[in-house]
């Protein structure tokens, strides 16, 4: 294990009711807020409503910003930034999935910040301060609610570029499994994938010393196989929307790759196709993961497909390592097939034609550090592969 600083400072309120939190929590540092949402799941589940009567009962004054795209927009950002300066708010309140959440970040970091907020993704600056963050969550999935990262995209360019900062972790978190029941089945199959993937981006370091890290991973995936279909087949089941809102936010607040190098290879290969062709982030992550394992599997990585297979799907350990590994990899591609995600970008509607640009513009510098080393051509490859 490699040496870490490990600081979490979101406070999370998690379950049932726990909305009763939230008003007396922002009195505590804000008086006037924007109030940040998407395109209107909040008004038709309660959250809106249950958010608005701590707001009154706590006195505090609020502006509304509602409209945030899935795959939040700079131009979006950019509303918000004025509102928050035009009527000097002092606080950003976040109703909503990652979406929303990621895009109140880059508002509260951009209020406090002299230029424009797109030199935080675009890597020209990064926040030092920002105007607190309140949460309350509506989808498994991200786990902006726990983390320090924001994800924008500007669709006049076709970049959806991430940045994190300590100033842009959450201060005050409401996670309720409730609100996640009215999940249309398709976002809550995407958000399984999604928490899948930030675990596997983790836990397929090439460091081999984080027993600690690759088990919790492993409870993590597993977490996900029991309950994903779980809260398909019966979408009130409150255990499993509360296994998944809770793992989404272990997935990724830096517990999983403390102590060794992660660079999130899939990832950065996805937001390609969601800046080019603005498709739901976990479709993409479900539709090139398993194609990424089956091209990083070789002789030295075929171990740790192995232990994935014996650990997370039970496999019997005395069978061959390749066989194993391959099981493993066929079994996470049937998994997402029966959460009935798409298996290919031809179902996305994403054609060969921009394959080769978006594995340019997908391959950073942290391509060198990942699982297996991927070049401009290997990633190019696997996205042929999920064509
Ligand atoms: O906009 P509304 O009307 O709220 O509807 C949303 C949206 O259409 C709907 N929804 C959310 N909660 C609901 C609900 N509908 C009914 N009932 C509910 N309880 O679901 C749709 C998707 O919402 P969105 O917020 O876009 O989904 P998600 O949470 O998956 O966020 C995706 C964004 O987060 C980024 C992604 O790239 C993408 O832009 N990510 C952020 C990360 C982070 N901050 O750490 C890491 C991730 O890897 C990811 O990149
Ligand atoms: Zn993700």
């Amino acid at each position: 294990m490699k040496n870490f600083t490990y600081s979490i400072p979101t406070t999370v309120h998690f379950g049932q009711g726990q909305i009763k939190k939230l008003g007396a929590e922002i009195a505590k540092r804000s008086t006037r807020i924007l109030m940040v949402y998407g395109g209107g799941s909040i008004k038709r589940n309660g959250v809106y409503d249950g958010a608005v009567e701590q707001l009154k009962a706590n006195g505090i004054e609020w502006v509304e910003l509602g409209g945030v795209e899935p795959n939040p927009r700079i131009t979006t950002v950019r509303k918000g930034v004025e509102l928050c300066r035009e009527n000097k708010l002092d606080g950003v309140l976040a109703l909503g999935g990652g979406s929303t959440i990621d895009c109140s970040k880059a508002i509260a970091a951009g209020a406090c910040y002299d230029g424009d907020a797109w030199d935080f993704p675009s890597g020209k600056a990064t926040p030092e301060t920002a105007l607190p963050i309140y949460t309350v969550l509506t989808m498994a999935a991200t786990g902006s609610e726990m983390d320090n990262i924001a994800v924008i995209s500007d669709m006049d360019t076709n970049e959806k570029l991430a940045f994190g900062a300590p100033a842009c972790l959450p201060t005050v978190s409401i996670l309720d499994p409730t609100y996640t029941c009215s999940l249309p089945a398709s976002q809550t199959a995407a958000g399984t994938a999604d928490i899948m993937s930030h675990t596997f981006e983790n836990y397929f370091s090439p460091i081999e010393d984080s027993f600690l890290a690759d088990s919790l991973a492993e409870a993590i995936l597993k977490a996900c196989i029991k309950y994903g279909p779980r809260a398909l087949a019966t979408p009130d089941d409150y255990e499993a929307r509360a296994n998944l809102m809770w793992c989404s936010s272990w997935a990724i607040n830096g517990f999983l790759d403390m102590g060794k190098p992660v660079a999130w290879s899939v990832h950065a290969i996805e937001h390609e196709l969601s800046a080019f062709y603005d498709i739901t982030h976990g479709v993409g992550l479900a539709i090139l993961t398993p194609n990424w394992m089956r091209y990083v599997l070789n002789e030295k990585t075929e171990h740790r497909f192995a232990a994935y297979g014996v650990n997370v799907w039970g496999l019997d350990a005395s069978l061959p390592q390749r066989e194993l590994a391959e099981k493993a990899i066929d079994m996470t591609r049937e998994f997402f097939n029966s959460l009935g995600l798409p298996a290919t970008l031809t179902e996305v509607g994403i054609d060969e034609s921009k394959l080769e640009l978006m594995a340019q513009k997908a391959r950073g510098a942290g391509f060198d550090r990942t699982f297996v080393p991927l070049s401009v051509e290997d990633i190019h490859n696997i996205l042929k592969m999920s064509l």
